[in-house]
């Protein structure tokens, strides 16, 4: 069947304009239009192609995961080889004049010729990558292998956003685009809590886990792991006008569409590039990606081609390395911190050692699964990294280097009590971290406790901010949240930048916030597990906090949505009698709410669950959450078969797909408020029938 010409119009046009709103987003950092939007068109264009199935191209937005899984990465022979460039050893200033002397000897310049142009950029801490466009279409990416011989990596290189997969403008009949794949820090952060989480293997660094990525056979795999992308040159080419210099070349890739990093500057001789290289030095650990130096180029494209490479070494180009952010050290002994949240991070206590750039003398060792897994002990040698602003962490042990039997490190068996406050410490079957049992009791996790307590959904106590309670906490005026409500105003105003009509404002929040619900009151508990919505729940079911205290795990299973994990969690609490004293202090200081409302599930919404994903276009989380809720709805974190709605907005991810998978309907915001006003609608009429 023939494609009607408007729908091969209207595809080709939804692909132009995704494209370019693409680049805009990925490349240029400098979002078009709003995400709803891009959404809109891109489900315009997948439905198109589903019904035309010819006209799905492969430059088409749609077609960037969905290939199936590899066999076995394929080899591919470079045509033109991929280079490596030469380390400078000396890592002070003089290392770039001894570039440029090398240079300019190399081109017998005697010192009466003028300075010779270098180009000064990052030396990126990723793999090299050689993408291959014939006619601005992406058909090959491959890996740099031995510089001759890489590997076919296509199908993940395709995942990747930030690289096109049309190249913009008058794109040449091919070109070879070389640059550096890499993942940014906070993506390989929280990669490797994930991977924490589902108790699978975490990566040492970022380049380890970019180049684990684009090695994937599954490129399903790859696209949940974000990688990034800054060309810095080019491999083979027909019908590319090379430019004369390097830094024409920069802006030819990026007038291209490709990434290209905006760190870079052209110096006349030397002295530039010692600036660079400190200006550079001091912005490191702000940079979102790891670098491990600079690179100078000479900048004339010709004169690169006259001084040629030794071996696989352009004579052209030095990479100037910056101190390391991995270094070998001792593993003095095992410490324990307690967080906020009660949770215990193991904390290595080191050998001092120099490494990215500070003396660091404590890493952490995350939790005990880790310890475990890479098998850290006391007395090990181990490699310690410090990148950007992240916590130092132990990355392994270095095995060769283990002297004698140590022993294995058993967080429970050494601190089978909190450093703190000398509650038990538990750790649940199905968790990772141990825990301080102390809750309120405990002052580390007063704080936190505070601020959660006096938070706007919970007591509501406006002014109590962090500022405030670090002092009061700090300064031993307050220690559970009972103390807040025997506050005095000479104490208050006595704080820093808190002037007495402060003080005054904030003893009336106080007060006001005497007079709450139930609910209110058990979210505001801190109970782990417990939120808002099951606060809520376990409100309703006992209608008074005496039976709520008195509750078994069993009893409190028996709530509707509670589960083991919220049982378990409940029942500890009430069972720690730190816990039970403050709220008989609290309760003794006024704190009161209306008992024995009656269990009610009135709603028109009620029984229908909803699961929110992805960012909406105009409501918040947490308003689209009231408004269902006000209607007796619930709203979910996991999507099942019982699921009533997904609510879909941009960057919907895995939740959409399990839904879709489950057949539950998804609905996008549009229709959730049209939903909700009917509901509120029908509401209304049955109020005012029963008031009749
Ligand atoms: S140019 C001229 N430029 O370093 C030789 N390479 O040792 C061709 N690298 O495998 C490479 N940043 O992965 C070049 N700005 C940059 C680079 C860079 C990082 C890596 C690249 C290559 C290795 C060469």
């Amino acid at each position: 069947m023939a494609i009607p010409i408007d729908v091969r119009e209207r595809a080709g046009a939804l692909r132009e304009a995704l494209l370019r709103h693409d680049h805009a987003y990925y490349v240029l950092d400098a979002p078009t239009i709003p995400d709803a939007e891009y959404d809109r068109l891109f489900r315009e264009l997948q439905q198109l192609e589903e019904s035309h199935p010819e006209l799905r191209s492969a430059d088409s937005p749609t077609q960037r995961v969905g290939g199936a899984p590899a066999p076995d990465l394929v080899a591919v022979r470079h045509a033109v080889p991929m280079l490596s460039i030469r380390t400078e050893t000396d890592v002070t200033a003089d290392g770039a004049r001894a570039f440029d002397a090398r240079v300019r000897n190399a081109l017998a310049l005697t010192p009466e010729d003028p300075p010779v142009s270098y180009l000064a950029e990052l030396k990126f801490d990723g793999l090299a990558i050689s993408l291959r466009y014939e006619h601005g279409i992406l058909v090959r990416a491959a890996t740099r292998g031995d510089g001759e011989t890489g590997e076919d990596v296509t199908h993940n290189v395709r995942t990747i956003r930030e690289v096109p997969l049309r190249l913009q403008g008058n794109a040449p009949e091919l070109i070879e685009i070389r640059g550096e794949l890499y993942m940014r820090r906070d993506a390989f952060e929280k990669l490797n809590a994930r991977q924490r989480a589902a108790g699978e293997k975490v990566f040492v660094n970022p380049r380890n886990a970019a180049a684990g990525t684009v090695r994937q056979l599954d490129p399903r795999v790859a696209a949940r792991r974000p990688l990034s992308f800054f060309a810095y040159g080019t491999g083979q080419s027909t019908g590319f006008e090379m430019p004369d210099t390097q830094a024409g070349l920069l802006d030819a890739l990026a007038g291209l569409g490709v990434p290209v990093c905006e760190h870079r500057t052209v110096s006349p001789g030397p002295e530039g590039l010692v600036a660079f290289h400190a200006r550079i030095a001091a912005l490191r650990d702000q940079l979102p990606y790891d670098i491990d130096g600079v690179v100078y180029k000479v900048n004339r494209i010709a004169l690169q081609r006259e001084l040629g490479f030794v071996s696989r070494e352009p004579r052209w180009s030095v990479a100037h390395k910056y101190p390391a952010q991995e270094e070998i050290t001792r593993l003095v002994d095992i410490d324990v911190q307690v967080g906020r949240t009660g949770a215990l991070t193991p904390v290595a206590r080191l050998q001092p050692v120099f490494v990215g750039g500070v003396t660091v003398t404590n890493a952490t060792l995350h939790n005990q699964d880790e310890i475990d897994r890479k098998d850290v002990r006391i007395g090990d040698w181990v490699i310690v990294r410090r990148a950007g602003d992240v916590i130092p962490e132990v990355v392994g042990p270095v095995l060769e280097r283990r002297e004698g039997t140590l022993e294995r490190f058993d967080l429970l068996a050494r601190f089978p009590n909190c450093p703190v406050c000398g509650s038990h410490v538990v750790r649940a079957e199905d968790e990772a971290v141990a825990r301080c049992s102390g809750g309120l009791f405990c002052p580390a996790q007063r704080k936190q406790a505070l601020l959660h307590f006096s938070g706007r959904r919970a007591m509501d106590i406006e002014g109590l901010g962090e500022k405030v309670v670090d002092q009061l906490v700090d300064g031993a005026i307050v220690r559970t949240p009972a103390d807040l409500y025997r506050l005095g105003l000479v104490a208050l105003a006595s704080l820093e930048r808190m002037g007495k009509k402060s003080a005054r404002n904030l003893l009336a929040a106080i007060e006001k916030s005497r007079d709450t619900t139930l609910a209110r009151f058990i979210f505001a508990l801190g109970i782990r597990n417990v939120g808002e919505t099951t606060a809520r729940d376990l409100a309703r079911h006992f209608g008074g906090l005496d039976a709520l205290m008195a509750a078994d795990i069993d009893a409190l299973q028996n709530v509707p949505d509670v589960g083991p994990v919220v049982a378990r969690s409940t029942a500890e609490f009430f069972a720690e009698p730190h816990n039970r004293e403050v709220i008989e202090q609290l309760r003794a200081a006024g704190v009161h709410w209306p008992e024995g409302e009656p269990v009610m599930a009135t709603g028109i919404l009620s029984g229908k669950t909803f699961v929110l994903t992805g960012a909406l276009p105009t409501l918040t989380r947490d308003a689209a959450k009231a408004r269902i809720e006000k209607l007796g709805g619930k709203v979910s974190g996991s999507v099942s078969k019982k699921t009533g709605y997904v609510v879909a907005g941009s960057e919907a991810g895995s939740k959409l797909a399990k839904a879709q998978e489950l057949g539950v309907p998804i609905i996008d915001e549009a229709q959730l408020l049209a939903l909700l006003q009917a509901a509120d609608g029908t509401a209304e009429h049955l109020r005012s029938q029963a008031s009749k």
